[in-house]
């Protein structure tokens, strides 16, 4: 496998790429195939032998990942080969495959691409924490945040929203701050041109904010905290400016302030199920759309030491990620990447650009979009035949089908990768096509051309054949269905398939 490695401590041009062997899980260890690792800060003081800890080298650098699981040490209970997973390691994610600790594992919610979920945890887990769990941030309450626009930052703008309060973003440029207003910031400082402590008492009528969020350090520290309101909560996040500020104690007295540690590895470590207890409000969050990752940049693994230089030269807005495999089957494809493989899918639809049916007509002829992989696992195929009361033991019977099946394993129904067109079509066009309702009418031609093994992945390669308005809003829309199974050139099925959109 490839990996991105750090063999002598320096910035990250003296990072390399090279072919190392495979890792091999141990016991209560899984081995996971990265898609997506997001880039971090810290990623960038591990390299430089600045950080907490300090792993031997060669050591890949890289904290939060998702992917798939591949392999499984002894013991690993609650996992499945396939799955989709979240993972958090100190060290090690800038790698084709990685080992984890397999209890660390958060299976992926449905629907997730893997670059959102590569760049969550840390950064909405450490200012969930921060504000919610240590500040107690109140709904009408004030906050400032300082680097606003960096992963942590916008992570805290959005959850101070979500939580009903004022946020105020600070932040080095102008570009920069319009990032925080698109992201619900509502007023805005540029700390590099205007005077902090003026348009704090401005903003907030002389008051002060009641909670500072404060993930830069340095020269910023003292005034923000100068300016505080009473009985405020400021939370010291990290040192991006690299100085540790010093704070005359009298400060936290005259305003009966509070200066609060938030550092997130050690509380999962020490307070997991507090941890555990705040993952589905933040899930919870994304699926109400209240929080929504920025992913600003998705580099290659071959470009992965770019993606922390760009970090450290402040040009990042949120997260940047890198990535490994198709783009297309990592990302969550709705902000433009700024090293996209040329690889990438032609998805001719696009979230932005919401159409109508009739538009479709332009896209005729044309492949219209990728799908994600979908795992057809033995859990799967039991489920579909148990539906469709086909039960050969071909398809359920694992241990007959190890012995006397012509493929070693059981195999999935012909029709189950079928049956995930509507639920591909609904991926591709839900939300960039204006329709009420979608229906399958059915299949034209088919062909089956591979068995697809228990637990082999599928992906559907949709091309529009025609699309043709039936009158008061209906449209007949033929697609092809290629379903491509994970590494293997030729295809399980081609399908026509036809269907009605309704406006
Ligand atoms: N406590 C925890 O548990 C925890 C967890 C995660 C991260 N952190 C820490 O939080 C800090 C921010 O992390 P992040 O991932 O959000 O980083 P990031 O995306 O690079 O954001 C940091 C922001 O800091 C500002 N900044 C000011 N001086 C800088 C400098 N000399 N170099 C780089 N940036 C500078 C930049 O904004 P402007 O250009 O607008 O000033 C930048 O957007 C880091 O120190 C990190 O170690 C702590």
């Amino acid at each position: 496998m490839k990996a991105l490695l750090c063999k002598t401590l320096g910035m990250p041009d003296q990072m390399v790429v090279e072919e190392i062997p495979d890792p091999v899980p141990g016991p209560g260890q899984v081995l996971v195939e990265m898609k997506a690792a997001g880039v971090n800060f810290p990623d960038a003081l591990v390299i430089q032998g600045k950080y907490q800890f300090k792993p031997p080298l060669p050591f890949s650098p890289g904290s939060e990942l998702a992917g798939v699981v591949v392999a499984m040490g002894e013991g690993v209970k609650g996992v499945k080969l396939g799955q989709h997973v979240i993972c958090s390691c100190q060290y090690g994610a800038f790698a084709q495959k990685v080992i984890v600790d397999g209890r660390q594992l958060i299976p992926m919610p449905p629907g997730m691409p893997f670059d959102v979920a590569a760049s969550f945890t840390l950064t909405y887990g450490t200012s969930y924490h921060g504000i919610k769990g240590r500040a107690n941030l109140k709904a009408g309450e004030t906050m400032l945040v300082l680097g606003a626009a960096g992963g942590v930052g916008l992570a805290a703008i959005q959850i101070g929203k979500a939580l009903g309060a004022r946020v105020i973003a600070a932040a080095s440029t102008p570009e920069k701050l319009a990032v925080c207003k698109e992201n619900g910031a509502d007023d805005l400082i540029n700390y590099s041109t205007e005077d902090m402590r003026e348009r704090l008492k401005e903003l907030t009528g002389g008051k002060g904010p009641d909670v500072i969020y404060d993930p830069v350090g340095g020269e910023y520290a003292e005034p923000a905290f100068r300016s505080i309101a009473w009985g405020g909560r400021y939370l010291v996040i990290g040192f991006a400016n690299g100085d540790i500020p010093a704070l005359p104690f009298n400060l936290p007295l005259l305003k009966g302030a509070s200066i609060m540690g938030v550092f997130w590895g050690e509380f999962v470590k020490r307070q997991l199920p507090d941890f555990i207890k705040d993952l589905p409000e933040m899930f919870g969050l994304i699926s109400k759309d209240k929080l929504r990752p920025h992913i600003s940049g998705r580099y290659p693994l071959e470009q992965g030491a770019q993606a922390l230089q760009d970090l450290l030269d402040r040009k990042v807005t949120g997260k940047v990620v890198i990535t490994n495999g198709e783009a297309a089957e990592v990302s969550a494809g709705k902000t433009a990447p700024t090293h996209k493989p040329a690889s990438d899918a032609q998805a001719e639809v696009k979230a932005d650009t919401p159409m109508k049916p009739g538009d479709m007509a332009a896209l005729v002829g044309k492949e219209i979009g990728l799908s994600s992989w979908i795992t057809l696992d033995q859990e799967r195929i039991n489920e579909f035949a148990r539906c469709t009361q086909d039960e050969q033991w071909i398809h359920v019977d694992v241990e007959r089908a190890a012995k006397e099946g012509p493929f070693g394993t059981t195999v999935a129904h012909a029709f189950l990768s079928l049956s995930m067109i509507p639920v591909t079509m609904y991926e591709l066009l839900g939300g960039k096509v204006q329709v009420q309702a979608s229906l399958n009418y059915g299949l034209d031609k088919v062909r089956f051309m591979s068995p697809v093994k228990s637990g082999k992945r599928v992906r559907n390669r949709v091309k529009l054949l025609a699309i043709e308005g039936k009158g008061m809003g209906r449209w007949l829309v033929t697609t092809e269905n290629t379903f491509e199974i994970e590494g293997e050139s030729k295809p399980a099925i081609v399908a026509v398939n036809l269907g009605y959109l309704i406006e």
